[in-house]
């Protein structure tokens, strides 16, 4: 999938200063918000056992008698102390953060506590994504951390794209794994789970042809500011290198009608800014008799009362189209930023990545966005090393990102991914000859970011304050365009609020700044 913006994941918002926050829920039917503290606040079953207590039992009597009914009984002991927590692990991108405040909400809304470790839980969550090899080898690893004794009593869970791409092979190498869902499959998480409460040993949600999209009643948000909202789920193109239309299944955009109440429902509880998500999210098409465009529907969503900032990723650049550019220009609530995957530079390389556009047509579009009458930044995710590209193709990227001047770059070394179609394919490049072409580019891209960021010193930015710096007086934010600025202020209790900040500084990935009064 085309992964949005890294720096907007909600975690890592703040320049790594790390703010406890408190957790939003929507009710989508009720409309009425609450707030969830995280934490071990319930046990229920009125157990007389504490959970620390209950653990070191199992560990001590599971690795002395494995089986055995002392092991059944601490067994039973973890299972009556930590009953109805659940712990969730997600890794990967901006649409597997949101599934997974999605699955979050799902189980809250069934009883459940959440809590922050896996010790502490009688459900154990991995949410894994599997763009990349990494993050699949990921979860394994996690599971490996578990083995029959250490997990007694807890159930276990792989969700996912690696859990849809895996499937039933996920048993086998971790047979303590209880329940296999992939993403294409949430709308049955409740399901599912019940088979899985009830004792069932092995439980799989691994259909792709659903029709529906996984809307949940209640959804935990973690960003208390930024709501993001799913619009348009899988994928219909044929990317030779992705695995997405495998893992998350076809096409399925949600009804415009239930968008628009639950944005409605995010600014009556204080959210102020949406950010709409999609695998290829201008690729939306109503499927109600309305039948809004995408760029319909950002206007309606800007219309919200209370909603002050409207975002959404990921764009396809085949389904860009002018519509687009005239609603960011019409309405100032639509962030001035296109995140646009262009994935290499060499029409020849597209081809072979089945993007739908050659280079020509891509700069076409970005003439377009460039044309509008409000700059509005460009960022990218680049591949190198597909199959079979040449030292001409990747100077074809490199002039590519001269001619485009990005505002930021994701770069990622081709990685083969189970049922693609490039797996099959020829002419691979070496490991290591992949890292000097990531590297290469990312000089340039740095030099290019550098040089923008300089031209920015003495401009003034709205701030949406996102993060407090363990410094004092050191606070940061992004601006509509999406770029970070760690900026000082006299002013306390900023969080959350949008201030005027003048640019002092720059990095290559960051402004430095000033409250300007
Ligand atoms: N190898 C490397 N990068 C990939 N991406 C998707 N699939 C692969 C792959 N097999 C990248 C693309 C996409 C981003 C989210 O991840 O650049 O836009
Ligand atoms: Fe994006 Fe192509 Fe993958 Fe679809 S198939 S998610 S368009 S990279």
């Amino acid at each position: 999938m085309e992964r949005g913006i890294r720096a907007g994941l909600p975690r890592k918002e703040g320049g790594g200063a790390q703010v406890r926050r408190p957790i939003g829920v929507l009710n989508c039917k009720t409309g009425m918000g609450k707030t969830f503290d995280i934490g071990l606040e319930r046990l229920t079953g009125g157990s007389e056992f504490s959970i620390g207590s209950a653990i070191h039992t199992v560990h001590r009597n599971a690795s002395r008698n494995e089986g055995s009914a002392a092991h059944a009984g601490a067994r039973d002991a973890i299972r009556g102390a930590l009953r109805g927590t659940f712990f969730l692990e997600t890794f990967g991108c901006q649409m597997n953060d949101h599934d997974s405040e999605k699955v979050a909400g799902v189980l809250l809304s069934r009883g459940y506590t959440q809590v922050e470790s896996p010790e502490s839980a009688s459900l154990i969550l991995y949410n894994t994504c599997s763009i990349r090899e990494k993050a699949a080898q990921k979860v394994f690893s996690r599971l490996g951390e578990f083995g029959l004794t250490e997990n007694a009593g807890r159930i276990i869970g792989v969700l996912g794209c690696v859990a849809q791409q895996e499937g039933e092979e996920i048993f086998r190498r971790a047979p303590w794994v209880s329940l296999v869902c992939g993403s294409a499959s949430y709308s049955k998480l409740p399901e599912l789970l019940a088979q899985v409460e009830a004792g069932n040993q092995r439980v799989t949600g691994l259909d792709t042809d659903t029709d529906e999209t996984f809307e949940t009643e209640i959804t935990r948000r973690d960003n208390p500011w930024r709501a993001y909202l799913t619009i348009i789920e899988g994928c219909d193109k044929a990317c030779s290198y992705c695995v997405v239309p495998y893992t998350r299944g076809p096409e399925r955009s949600r009804a415009s009608d239930s968008i628009l109440r639950e944005v409605r429902q995010l600014a009556d509880l204080g959210y102020s800014e949406v950010q709409l998500l999609g695998q290829t999210v201008n690729s939306y098409k109503d499927p109600t008799p309305r039948k809004m465009r995408f760029s319909e529907l950002l206007l309606a969503v800007a219309d919200a009362v209370g909603i002050r900032r409207v975002r959404f990723t990921t764009s396809h650049p085949s389904d860009f189209t002018q519509d687009i550019v005239d609603a960011i220009d019409s309405q100032p609530k639509l962030c001035n930023h296109v995140h646009l995957p262009v994935q290499s530079g060499s029409t020849r390389v597209l081809r072979a990545m089945q993007r739908t556009y050659s280079r020509a047509e891509y700069l076409e579009k970005i003439r377009m966005i460039r044309g509008a009458k409000r700059a509005i930044s460009i960022t990218t995710d680049i591949i190198v090393g597909f199959p079979g590209e040449t030292q001409g193709d990747l100077a074809e990227t490199l002039s590519l990102l001269d001619a485009v001047k990005y505002d930021n770059m994701f770069s990622f070394k081709y990685s083969p991914r189970p049922h693609t179609p490039s797996l099959a394919m020829s002419d691979l490049i070496s490991e290591e000859e992949k890292s000097r072409r990531l590297a290469l580019l990312q000089e340039k891209q740095r030099e290019i970011q550098t040089a923008r960021h300089l031209t920015m010193v003495g401009e003034n930015f709205e701030l949406l304050v996102s993060g407090k710096s363990r410094r004092e007086n050191q606070w940061s934010g992004h601006t509509s365009c999406h770029r970070v600025i760690n900026f000082s202020s006299q002013e306390h209790a900023l969080l959350g609020k949008y201030v005027q900040v003048q640019v002092t500084g720059a990095t290559p990935n960051s402004l430095l700044g000033e409250q300007a009064l």
